[in-house]
């Protein structure tokens, strides 16, 4: 049975607030934070770089880390590489995959700027980029990304849930189309990962990227990224840590995942992640999606009742539920919502602006539901957005 006012003992700062911004990012369970405590107040060194227990202590616990959020995404440890978020991790794979002139990539345009941005910039190096289209419900259709496969296509990127519409795309489905045909795939785990269960073995990725501070509880500036065939990507950053020797001339890479890690890392951040993900591990993924789907789905319905409210979206949504309040602009909407009741919301673009264009808005209010939000805080965003309404 999930306990819901259990989980919540655990974030201190839910007595203050009613945090719907967990697409944004979470809060982070004391657990995770008293883990980073740890480190600076009992061991605090520098990865590999040290024979001092201080070093050989901060080391451990690091690869601890790394084995914890490997074995949580059921992905090998070696190929497991800590980034500072999402967009660093899409930024390796963009930068260093090797692509020749005439290339082709397939993203959606329902991706968030972080799995957007990277791929465009490979027409200045010669790569075509498609944007599919997508419906209103920003929903990708696997069959259009299989139409837009052609001879020279490469690589597709594609979220698993949208950040914008909280659609659940049908990543199993897309891989087996890229499989096929020997595309590579890219999935983008910003809004899934921790939220709703992967099967990583069966779907195979060649690449797959997630922050560490959504759904995954850790803190923020610590991101993942799995990579299958590790030596078939350059590095984007180069420094100390990540060679084997280095002479006058020339130097010898590591092999994974420290290639990928070059400098001083995210020590605490690391360690903080890994203890959030056994935290989310010990809850059950299975249980938080049924918890979160839960909350959002009728959200939804409840909102989508309110006259003069639009909610936009499938209706088999994941944790995010974006809507309007005719006449009045979202940024408005989410200060009302803070400064009267204390509810904590995402306005505007929500870092994904043709997503949004695509629906013929100027933004939407975006209320995302996360493991430790209740009924109760349902119900305060139903009746506050539907005392919005009268203000109208
Ligand atoms: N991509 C993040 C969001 O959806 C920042 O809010």
């Amino acid at each position: 049975m999930y306990d819901v006012l259990s989980v919540r003992e655990d974030f201190p700062v839910l007595k203050e607030v009613i945090y719907l911004d967990n697409a944004a990012t979470t809060q982070t369970p004391v657990q995770a934070v008293s883990a980073m405590q740890d480190y600076f107040f009992k061991y605090a060194a520098n990865h590999g770089r040290g024979a001092h227990r201080l070093a050989r202590e901060t080391t451990n616990h690091y690869e601890d880390a790394r084995e914890s959020v490997a074995s949580f995404l059921n992905i090998d440890a070696d190929k497991t590489i800590f980034t500072k978020n999402a967009t660093e991790s899409v930024n390796i794979i963009s930068r260093g995959f090797p692509w020749k002139k005439g290339d082709h990539a397939i993203v959606t345009l329902v991706e968030h700027h972080s799995n957007l941005l990277p791929w465009m910039r490979l027409k200045d190096i010669g790569v075509e980029v498609t944007v599919i289209d997508v419906g209103q419900t920003g929903v990708v259709d696997p069959e259009q990304i299989r139409r837009s496969i052609k001879e020279n296509t490469r690589l597709i990127a594609v979220n698993h849930v949208s950040n914008v519409f909280g659609s659940i795309q049908d990543i199993d489905k897309i891989s087996k189309i890229a499989k096929k045909v020997g595309v590579k795939i890219l999935i983008d785990g910003s809004q899934s990962a921790g939220n709703l269960s992967i099967d990583m073995k069966s779907l195979d990725p060649d690449f797959f990227v997630c922050p560490g501070h959504k759904g995954l509880l850790g803190p923020q500036g610590t991101g993942v990224l799995y990579i299958k065939e590790p030596d078939e990507i350059d590095p984007l950053f180069l420094g100390g840590g990540m060679v084997g020797s280095v002479t006058k001339d020339t130097f010898k890479m590591e092999s994974s995942p420290a290639k990928f890690e070059a400098g001083t890392p995210n020590i605490p951040g690391a360690i903080g992640l890994g203890r959030a993900v056994e935290y989310v591990a010990e809850l059950g993924v299975a249980s938080i999606q049924k918890h979160e789907f839960k909350l959002a789905r009728e959200a939804a319905s409840r909102l989508n009742d309110i006259e003069g409210v639009d909610v936009y979206g499938p209706e088999k949504r994941a944790g995010v539920v974006p809507f309007n309040v005719t006449g009045m602009n979202a940024h408005d909407v989410a200060m009302i919502l803070d400064q009267t009741r204390g509810i904590c919301v995402r306005s505007g673009y929500h870092c994904a602006m043709p997503g949004i264009d695509n629906l013929g808005v100027n933004g939407t209010v975006r209320a995302s539901f996360g493991l430790y939000n209740t009924e109760d805080e349902l119900e305060s965003l139903v009746k506050t957005v539907s005392d919005i309404t009268a203000l109208v």
